[in-house]
């Protein structure tokens, strides 16, 4: 049987196998930016085979047995540190595959492995080789029928040239014809581990809603902007062409503008081969935008053309609704954010020349990503780059994979140690263990998260962090990323770096005490609450006024240092009471960036001042969650101010439209007004702490979420100053009201008493009633 040869490494639960083949390249291969090339072998099978194809590569790959696509996957193998592990794939080709003589090809893209990385001048080629390859096994009842090895052939593509940025240009007039043979590679085949994740999938396409003629282009707006590319239809003379460059906003005057993609061409360009109707879309890129702008040169017609948004995550997982349609809005659009960054690798946006798998931004957004999507195996598998690129020294990368560490990098200094990137390390893990419940996750990082936190010790100043504020410099850090109050321009620092900084080092210290009692590592435990302390107290004398107000007086620091536990008790109430005043003062406008903005509205609402976190929430000025909204976005900005009221852009070089990072406000409208908390002593839903904030402009809310039991649903409603919340609970999951929190208590209709320690609601649902 097949299985024996799969091993599983239990300490990482990666799957490997062992190969007959080898990585052969082809020998006509011109390297990269160039035109693509394949290999292909042959292979005979009798009557009644369940052949199984596995397959990975050296750069992206897609195959065909016998002319037909295997599978329906996009990208493949997908990304990781390459120099760590490479992905394959497994699949049953039995449909594909006859009785006889059959032929495999796979058809080779640059794809992430070499294509150029990274922004403008410092594009990074050939990254992690310049050499394409394909590894292939065909294994039938237990024997290999066919292995990619010297005796394969090769030859050129009708792809003429793509790249991750660049886009993709394809020939259809040039057929795909054996011209070379292969190479075979040294590539270690225990590099190849079965694919940690789902497959980037097509989700279904998108048809335009609206086009219109400028010049010799026709624009078409998908209504959406997403991650994927279009599918054309043609019908015309051999040797006409189709050109197709994209955008994700219209200029204040409708113009089509695409400067924020900076050096990544993004466009698709397909010549006819004049074969009657002709249906093309791309296989080895793709584009972050809303419109499409079609040029034609030569004698052709436009049959059809739609947007496919492609992502890893194409199931939805959960759903946030209630009266006012721009919340409604807001979220969906952090779910099309979700899709479109989370392709293969989470990333900070799918269209300019970066895509990377910023640590900060995953971070921020790890809790949100969990409530609307299963985000299990896919963050698990980012999480394994990030260890693999964490530096000897402890600093964490600012992105994963990370091309400034391969050869050919033009970046000096090190991009690792960001505070708030880098404790993806600590949070991100702690998410998933919340809501799937699983602590190998914690036990896979906990010695990287032990080595973070001895670098931000080797950082601090007993243990104060005054971050340097260079790039690439030890000790630099991101600060509160894109605050919109201060200087926001490279370079910052932005406000309150050095206590946003030193606020971090205590939350990872804080996760990796609790982590380390969870897997019983008592030691390390009171080793790392007694950190805690020590920062704590170094955290008070240094930021407190005698008075109780902050150092920084401003809402990132008053957010973190409530929601963290920062704050003395003997500041408590008069912090609280500043930390009203500078959010009145900004007139209820967010003052908070990358990372303040996740804590700012939980800490509001876990100090019971749900007055303010309802204005600044349904705030429609700017900065504010619904600007942008008003403004038709249709995924989250990077910037609040990307586009003026005016209609104008903001900062066009460094702006993307499709950046999910402010999206993490959703973790909020589950768990603080919907009210479902996973909890920390019962995780992956085991139970549920059930404490809605009611905000009376919602209206009424509902929401859903498909845990690992099932399906969770809750929902509010008011009248007559009593609030109706009703919950559902599958099997497996308990609920529990706390005490202290709601008068008047009813459940199912009857007066409850609520014991201090909360009470404890079945699976099933219940109608729960309290004062507002
Ligand atoms: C990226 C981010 C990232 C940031 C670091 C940007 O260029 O798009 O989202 O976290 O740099 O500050």
């Amino acid at each position: 049987m097949e299985d024996v040869r799969l091993a599983s490494d239990a300490a990482e639960m990666l799957q490997r196998r062992s190969w007959d083949a080898k990585v052969i390249s082809p020998d006509v291969d011109e390297g990269v930016g160039r035109r693509a090339s394949f290999v292909a072998g042959s292979f005979t099978l009798p009557a009644g085979s369940r052949p199984m194809l596995y397959i990975s590569a050296q750069g992206l790959y897609r195959a065909f047995v016998n002319g037909k696509r295997v599978g329906n996957d996009c990208l493949t193998p997908g990304w990781t540190c390459y120099d760590n592990r490479i992905a394959f794939q497994t699949y049953d080709i039995s449909d594909l595959a006859q009785e006889g003589e059959n032929r495999i090809e796979i058809w080779l893209g640059d794809g992430w492995f070499r294509s150029p990385l990274m922004w403008r001048e410092y594009a990074i080629p050939n990254g992690w080789g310049d050499r394409i390859g394909a590894i292939a096994e065909i294994v039938d009842g237990g024997a290999t029928v066919c292995a990619t090895g010297p005796d394969w052939q090769s030859g050129l593509l009708p792809v003429t040239k793509s790249g991750i940025y660049y886009g993709e240009d394809y020939d259809a007039g040039l057929k795909p014809e054996i011209s070379g043979s292969v190479e075979v590679l040294e590539t270690d085949t225990a590099l190849f581990v079965a694919h940690e994740a789902e497959a980037v999938k097509e989700l279904d396409s998108l048809k335009p809603v609206g086009s219109w003629t400028v010049g010799d282009a026709v624009i078409y707006d998908f209504g959406q902007n997403v991650a994927g590319y279009t599918r054309i239809r043609v019908k015309g003379a051999a040797g006409a062409k189709v050109y197709i460059d994209f955008a994700e906003v219209l200029g204040p005057n409708g113009e089509f503008d695409n400067r924020n993609y900076r050096v990544a061409r993004a466009a698709l360009s397909y010549t006819l081969s004049g074969d009657g109707e002709e249906c093309w879309a791309p296989m080895f890129t793709f584009m972050g935008y809303r419109y499409a702008r079609v040029t034609i040169e030569g004698d052709t017609e436009l049959l059809d053309i739609v947007s496919v948004p492609i992502s890893s995550v194409p199931d939805v997982a959960g759903g946030f609704e209630c009266d006012v349609a721009a919340v409604n809005r807001l979220v969906l659009n952090t779910i099309w954010s979700q899709r479109g960054n989370f392709i293969e690798i989470p990333t900070d946006c799918p269209q300019r020349d970066e895509r990377l798998g910023w640590t900060g931004d995953a971070q921020v957004f790890a809790g949100t990503a969990c409530w609307l999507a299963d985000s299990e195996r896919f963050l698990r598998k980012y999480l394994r780059d990030v260890m693999h690129d964490q530096r000897d020294d402890g600093g964490v990368p600012h992105f994963t994979p990370d091309p400034t560490r391969r050869p050919g990098s033009k970046f000096t200094g090190d991009w690792a140690g960001s505070t708030g990137w880098g404790d993806v390390i600590t949070v991100m893990p702690w998410q998933l263990y919340l809501h799937y419940g699983r602590e190998d996750v914690l036990r896979e990082c906990f010695p990287a998260m032990l080595k973070w936190l001895d670098y931000l010790w080797s950082i601090s100043d007993g243990p104060i962090i005054h971050p340097h504020s260079s790039w690439g410099q030890k000790g630099f850090t991101f600060g509160d990323w894109l605050q919109p109050v201060g200087d926001n321009r490279k370079p910052r620092p932005t406000i309150a770096d050095d206590c946003a900084a030193t606020l971090y080092f205590a939350i990872s210290t804080d996760l990796a005490a609790k982590i380390a009692r969870v897997i019983g590592e008592t030691a390390e435990a009171e080793k790392l609450e007694a950190n805690a302390k020590v920062i704590r107290d170094a955290f008070a004398r240094e930021y407190f006024s005698a008075s109780g107000r902050m150092a920084h007086n401003d809402q990132t620091s008053y957010a973190l240092a409530f929601l963290y536990d920062l704050v003395p008790v003997e500041h408590f109430e008069a912090a609280k009471g500043y930390f009203r005043r500078v959010i009145v003062d900004a007139k209820h406008k967010i003052g908070t960036g990358f990372i303040g903005t996740p804590a700012l509205l939980p800490a509001l609402s876990k100090l019971g001042m749900n007055d303010l976190a309802e204005k600044v929430f349904l705030n429609r000025k700017v900065p504010g969650w619904l600007y942008q909204v008003d403004r038709g976005a249709t995924t989250i900005w990077e910037r609040w101010d990307a586009i003026g009221e005016d209609g104008t852009i903001y900062e066009p070089l460094m702006n993307s439209y499709n950046h999910y990072a402010y999206g993490a406000v959703c973790q909020w409208l589950f768990e603080n007004v919907a009210g479902v908390q996973p909890m920390e002593d019962a995780p992956g839903f085991d139970r549920v702490r059930l404490a809605p904030t009611v905000l009376p402009e919602l209206g009424k809310v509902t929401m859903w979420h498909d845990c690992r039991h099932g399906r969770v649903e809750a929902s509010w409603v008011l009248a007559n100053g009593r609030a109706t919340y009703r919950v559902t609970l599958p099997e497996g999951c308990e609920g529990v009201l706390p005490a202290d929190i709601y008068n008047g208590v009813t459940i199912d209709g009857e007066t409850a008493l609520v014991p201090p320690e909360g009470l404890t609601l079945s699976s099933g649902t219940h109608e729960i009633g309290f004062d507002i």
